[in-house]
C-alpha cells in the first residue's frame, strides 16, 4: 500500500515537505552540489529574528481588526545584476512615500512590507521556453539560472542560493540602515522624491503634502513635542517578504526561536504562497504549515471558499489574528464576480485574515509585439471594485500589494505620464512581470489615499 503523506498525518519538521509533492521546482543536474547549498546555508545566520516576525503579527493583527492599512510593494522578481545602494534605495523611498500619503489621508498606521531581500525565485507557467525551435528550461528567477537564452546560463546551479543569500543580506542592511538611520526621519520627507518625479505632477502634488506634515511638525515642536527623541518620527518598521518558493532555500534558514521554542523562516519576514503553489496536498502548505511568520496567500479567480477555508484551517488552525494575510488577484474584470463568495466564507466561519489586493497578477496582457504590460486604468479599477466588494460585504479592505520600482522605468501603460504600448521599449527592465515606475506608485497612492478618506469619513 502506497502511504499518502498529508498534513494531518505528517509530524511537521522543515523539511517535512519533501514527503509532499513539489511544484515549481528546477530539476539539479548535480544532487550533491543542491545538498551542499542547502548545508552551507543553514550554517549561516538567519536574516531576521523570530521576534521581528512576531511584531509583524501584532501590526497585521491591527489591520485585520481595521485599524491599520498594509503596503505592500516592490519587484516582481529581484536581480542579481540591478542590485545596487540606488536601486534599493530609490524602491525604499517610493514605498515611504506611499506610505507617507496614504497615512496622512487614513489617519491611520501603515504597516510597510517589501517584496525586497529575497525575491529571487518565481514561478513559470511552462518548464520550459522555445525559441526558434531551440527548448530550454524556463528562467525561474536568479536563485535558480540566468535570464539569458543560452544551455549555460538555464542550467540550475545550487551554488545560486548562497548568492540569493548575500544579495538579501547586503540589500536588508541597507534596508535597515535607511530605515533607522536618519534617512527615513519625517523631516526628510521632502528629499523621498527622486529627481524624475519632481517636477512631474504627482511630485508636486507630493510636495505639497510634504509641506503640510513639515508644518504640522513644526507646530508640534513649537507646542513642545520632542520629535528628537520620538522613533516615530525619526525611524520607521519597514519589513521583508518574498514568495517562499523555493524551499530548499527555506528550509535551510528555518530556525528555533531560543526564546519560545518556536520554528521561524528565518529568510524574510513575511513569506507567501503563490497562486501556483498553494494546493492543499502540496510541499509548500506542508512548509508554511510549521513556521510561524505572517503567511500569505495569493487567491486567484478560481479559488474555492472551501479550499481556502481547509487552507486556513491547516495554516492557521488556531485563527491566530495577523498571522494570515489573503491577496487576491482576481482581475479588474473578475474580482466583483468572485471574490464576495471568499468574503462571506470567511466570516460565516468567523475567520480572523488581512484582505489585501494585488491588482498586478491578474490584469497582465502582451501587446501585439509581445511585451508583457499592465495597464494603470486596470490596475486602478481592481483596486476600486476591491474597495467596494469589501464595503458592501461590511469586510475591511486591508491593505494593496504592487509590483513597483523607484526607478524611472516604462514597462506599465497609462497613468498621468500617457505611457502608451509604443513607449514600453524605452526603458523596460523588468527581470519578470511589468511594474509601476516612481510616478506612477505615488500617482496610485493617491488615488487609495483617496479611498481610503473617503472610507474614513464613511
Ligand atoms: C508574483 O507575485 O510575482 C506572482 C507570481 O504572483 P501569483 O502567485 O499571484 O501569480
Ligand atoms: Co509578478
Amino acid at each position: 500500500m502506497i502511504e499518502i503523506a498529508t498534513s494531518a498525518t505528517t509530524t511537521w519538521s522543515p523539511d517535512s515537505w519533501r514527503r509532499f509533492p513539489v511544484a515549481q521546482m528546477p530539476s539539479y543536474p548535480d544532487p550533491a552540489a543542491l545538498a551542499s547549498a542547502d548545508k552551507q546555508l543553514a550554517a549561516w545566520p538567519p536574516l531576521i529574528f523570530g521576534r521581528e516576525a512576531a511584531t509583524l503579527r501584532e501590526r497585521l493583527a491591527a489591520v485585520s481588526r481595521g485599524k491599520a492599512f498594509l503596503l505592500q510593494g516592490g519587484d516582481c522578481a529581484e536581480s542579481f545584476d540591478e542590485l545596487s545602494a540606488g536601486t534599493v534605495r530609490d524602491s525604499f523611498r517610493v514605498i515611504l512615500q506611499m506610505a507617507v500619503l496614504l497615512t496622512f489621508a487614513a489617519s491611520c498606521p501603515v504597516v510597510k512590507i517589501g517584496r525586497m531581500a529575497g525575491q529571487y525565485a518565481k514561478p513559470r507557467s511552462s518548464d520550459a521556453e522555445t525559441v526558434d525551435g531551440v527548448s530550454l528550461p524556463s528562467y525561474r528567477g536568479d536563485i535558480v539560472n540566468g535570464a539569458e537564452f543560452s544551455p549555460e546560463a538555464r542550467m540550475a546551479d545550487p551554488q545560486r542560493l548562497l548568492r540569493a543569500y548575500s544579495h538579501s543580506a547586503a540589500t536588508l542592511n541597507l534596508l535597515r540602515a535607511m530605515a533607522q538611520g536618519g534617512f527615513a526621519d519625517l523631516h526628510e520627507v521632502h528629499r523621498w522624491t527622486s529627481d524624475f518625479v519632481r517636477h512631474s505632477p504627482q511630485g508636486e502634488r507630493f510636495e505639497a503634502v510634504a509641506q503640510s506634515i513639515e508644518e504640522a511638525l513644526a507646530f508640534m515642536e513649537a507646542c513642545g513635542f520632542d520629535a528628537s527623541s520620538s522613533p516615530q518620527v525619526k525611524e520607521v518598521e519597514f519589513y521583508t517578504s518574498h514568495e517562499a518558493l523555493h524551499l530548499h532555500y527555506e528550509e535551510a534558514l528555518t530556525r528555533r526561536d531560543d526564546a519560545t521554542g518556536r520554528w521561524y523562516g528565518g529568510s524574510a519576514h513575511m513569506l507567501w504562497l503563490g497562486e501556483r503553489t498553494r494546493s492543499l496536498d502540496g510541499a509548500h502548505v506542508e512548509y508554511m504549515r510549521g513556521i510561524d511568520n505572517p503567511i500569505g496567500c495569493k487567491l486567484g479567480p478560481n479559488a474555492k471558499p472551501d479550499d481556502l477555508l481547509r487552507l486556513l484551517d491547516t495554516l492557521n488552525p488556531g485563527n491566530v489574528e495577523g498571522r494570515m494575510v489573503l491577496i487576491t488577484r482576481m482581475g479588474a474584470d473578475l474580482l466583483a464576480e468572485r471574490l464576495p463568495a471568499l468574503i462571506a466564507a470567511v466570516q460565516r466561519e468567523q475567520r480572523s485574515v488581512v484582505w489585501c489586493c494585488d491588482p498586478m497578477h491578474g490584469n497582465t496582457v502582451t501587446t501585439s509585439a509581445g511585451v508583457k504590460t499592465r495597464d494603470f486604468p486596470r490596475i486602478l479599477a481592481e483596486v476600486r471594485s476591491f474597495f467596494d466588494v469589501h464595503a458592501a460585504a461590511g469586510s475591511y479592505a486591508g491593505g494593496v500589494h504592487f509590483e513597483m520600482t523607484g526607478q524611472d522605468v516604462t514597462e506599465c501603460t497609462g497613468g498621468a505620464q500617457g505611457l502608451t504600448e509604443a513607449g514600453l521599449q524605452a526603458r523596460y527592465l523588468s527581470a519578470c512581470d511589468p511594474r509601476l515606475n516612481g510616478s506612477q506608485s505615488l500617482e496610485l497612492a493617491f488615488l487609495v489615499a483617496e479611498m481610503l478618506k473617503a472610507r474614513r469619513r464613511g
